[in-house]
This record gives structure tokens, C-alpha cells and sequence, in this order.
């Protein structure tokens, strides 16, 4: 950890260190346990450009939901081939501009998103969204998007009536995703629609598995040479050999190299209990906090001091503001420094300007 930050020990608080060198490898280890499966890097975890360039750099391409997220990778150079999105309801401008530059594959889970595709993209192909368990995870995403099976397998074979190419299955088994049956349980569900759509008299091509692979939040996580190897065996079981495979990893890809350093801006006894308030918290880095993702502190100089219980809260005048309670650190002083981990992904991404308090800085070294 000490020598996380040596690599920029001035940089003035709060900042995000993005360890390059950790960064490189995991991106190139994703590659080489995805095989044949296309891997598409979900910028939403962590937009900044040096990470961006890095990925792309590596081969990887992209997986994107927004018209703000596809001018940042043009800006950066990236290959518009290499690029996908596979958020269930878009703009019509996104899906507008995503044709303009050659995208011809579009997720959906309604019949209004199939109609919007076919005006404004027309005969493009469509990947339905199907809703899986998340019981794995440790941040759900089953609400807000997909269908079941059946669902799923009409909508595919309506949007044929449509003038669209029904393409494929896609899912998310949630974000943080900590056991491997959810894959298992998701694959064969997948099947089923496959199966349906086939009786109707239609061939799918496409798997989108999204992302959901974790990132070591102070647990034993399945590695992802581990979850690859489940989602191959399955694959090869439930679907024809010449299935197209797409993963959009965006936690896992990230978090584990990055860091956010800030430092103690006051201390306060409140009940019995110490609190102890940081640069950075819920708004401008730590939102993922209040969904309980866990986050390691760690103390930058006071190594091997005795230790005892603070509930650590956020910068700002708002009491939603408080990250974590019963965390164990040394007695802490204003200015001192903390390391907090996994810090890359989902941090900056989310962090708002909200009551006049810094963005952390990304430092890539
Ligand atoms: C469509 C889609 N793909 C990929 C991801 C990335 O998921 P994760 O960060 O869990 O790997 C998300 C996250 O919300 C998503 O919505």
C-alpha cells in the first residue's frame, strides 16, 4: 500500500491513483482468459481518458451508454468498430449517432425501444435484455431493466415485423458478483429463449454474459479465469458451436488497481462514538457506500499504532454524507492520510461537485 503511494506522495488530496502497471495486467489477464469471447471494457466504472486510452490501447473494445460516452472515446481514437452499448433505453439521439458511426447492434427490452431502433436505426440488429437472478451480487441490477424468457423470445421475434435483425440474448447477473451459479442459472435461462425463438423460426447468434465479475472488496472472489471457465463449459452444452460470445466487464477490470488517498479534515466524539470526517465521501467518490460496498482504509503513516472503532463520514454539510462505521484505524490527526480500497471503479465515475467539494483527480502512475 505505502508503495501504492510513494508513486506520487505530493499529490494534494483527494486524488485517485490508478496503478498503471496493475491496470496493464489486468486488462491483458481479461484478454487472455476471454479467448474467443470479445470483451467490451464498460466505461461507465471509470471514464478517465488514460484509463480509456489504456484499455484501448491493449485491443479491448468498449461497451457505452451514452452520446457523452461515445464523443470521449472518438476523442480518444477509438476504432467506432470497436464500440457497443448495451443499455436497454436510450435516447434518440445516442441510438442516432451510434448508426451514424457504424453501430448496427442495439439492446432492448420493449416494444417502444424496438420501434424507436427500427426508425432511427433501421435494420439493425437487436439483443433483448433478460432478466436474471442477482442473488450473487452485492449490487443488484435486476429492477430496472429486462424481460423474462417468453417476453423475450416475442419481443425478438416482433421486431423481425419491424424490419430488424433478431440478434441475440443478453443479461447482468449484477454488479460485484460473488458466486458462480448465478452464471450457471443465468446461461440456462438464455437457453430457454433461445429454444423459443428458434421454434418461431429464427436462428440467434449472439451471447452477451455483461459484466458482474468482482473485484476484491476484503473477500474470496471467484477469479475470472474461474467464471470464464463455467460460462465456456455451460455454453458449450446449452448453445450451437458457433455462438458469438461478448462479456462488458467494468468493475473488475478497474477497481483493484486504483486507489483514493484523502486526508482527515476534522474528528468529533458523538455519543460514545468517533467520527472521523475525510475529503472524500458519498458524494464526491464513496456513493457506492450507501448500496454497503465495502471499502478497505488503510492509514498512509501510522503503521502498526493501536487501533480503535471510527464511523468515517464525507467532507460535505449533509448527514447522508457518513461512508462507514466501525472501522478500525489508529488515532488519527487533521492532514493524515488514508488509502482507501478498491477505489478504481464506480468512485470518480459517480462523483458530483455537490456543496463546492473536489472530484478527486486521477492520477495514472
Ligand atoms: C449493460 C451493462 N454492462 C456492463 C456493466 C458493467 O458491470 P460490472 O461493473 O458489474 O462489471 C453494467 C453495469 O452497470 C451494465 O449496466
Amino acid at each position: 500500500m505505502q508503495r501504492f503511494f510513494d508513486l506520487c506522495p505530493e499529490q494534494e488530496t483527494p486524488f485517485l491513483l490508478m496503478d498503471r502497471a496493475a491496470l496493464q495486467s489486468r486488462v491483458e489477464d481479461f484478454l487472455v482468459h476471454a479467448k474467443d469471447c470479445g470483451v467490451f471494457y464498460a466505461v461507465k466504472a471509470n471514464s478517465d481518458p488514460q484509463v480509456v486510452q489504456l484499455v484501448a490501447n491493449a485491443g479491448m473494445g468498449f461497451e457505452i451508454s451514452s452520446t457523452a460516452e461515445l464523443n470521449l472515446l472518438l476523442g480518444q481514437g477509438v476504432d467506432p468498430k470497436k464500440i457497443i452499448t448495451s443499455n436497454p433505453i436510450k435516447t434518440p439521439g445516442f441510438i442516432e449517432k451510434m448508426y451514424q458511426h457504424g453501430g448496427r447492434q442495439f439492446v432492448f427490452d420493449s416494444v417502444t425501444e424496438a420501434e424507436k431502433i427500427a426508425k432511427l436505426a433501421p435494420g439493425s440488429d437487436v439483443v433483448v435484455r433478460l432478466t436474471v437472478e442477482n442473488l450473487e451480487s452485492s449490487w443488484p441490477l435486476t429492477d430496472k431493466f429486462g424481460v423474462g424468457p417468453e417476453e423475450a423470445a416475442t419481443l425478438l421475434l416482433q421486431s423481425r415485423d419491424l424490419g430488424l435483425n433478431p440478434a441475440g440474448v443478453t443479461f447482468h447477473v449484477g454488479s460485484q458478483c460473488e458466486g458462480v451459479l448465478s452464471w450457471h442459472a443465468a446461461l440456462e435461462r438464455a437457453a430457454d429463449v433461445w429454444r423459443q425463438v428458434a421454434e418461431g423460426g429464427v436462428n440467434l447468434k449472439l451471447l452477451n454474459i455483461g459484466g458482474g465479475f468482482p473485484a476484491h472488496h476484503g473477500v474470496n472472489v471467484p477469479s475470472v479465469e474461474a467464471i470464464y471457465d463455467i460460462v465456456f463449459k455451460r455454453v458449450a452444452e446449452l448453445f450451437p458451436a458457433d455462438i458469438v460470445l461478448e462479456a462488458e466487464p467494468g468493475r473488475a477490470l478497474v477497481a483493484d488497481s486504483g486507489a483514493l488517498v484523502g486526508s482527515v479534515v476534522g474528528k468529533a466524539g458523538r455519543d460514545g462514538e468517533n467520527w472521523l470526517y475525510l475529503d472524500v465521501g458519498v458524494f464526491n467518490g464513496l456513493m457506492e457506500s450507501v448500496g454497503n460496498i465495502p471499502y478497505i482504509f488503510t492509514p498512509l503513516e501510522k503503521n502498526g499504532s493501536e487501533t480503535v472503532k471510527w464511523v468515517v463520514a464525507g467532507p460535505s454539510c449533509d448527514s447522508f454524507d457518513v461512508v462507514a462505521k466501525d472501522i478500525a484505524l489508529p488515532d488519527m490527526a487533521v492532514g493524515d492520510k488514508v488509502l482507501i480500497t478498491p477505489g478504481g471503479a464506480y468512485t470518480t465515475a459517480y462523483a458530483s461537485t455537490f456543496n463546492g467539494v473536489r472530484i478527486p483527480s486521477v492520477v495514472l502512475a
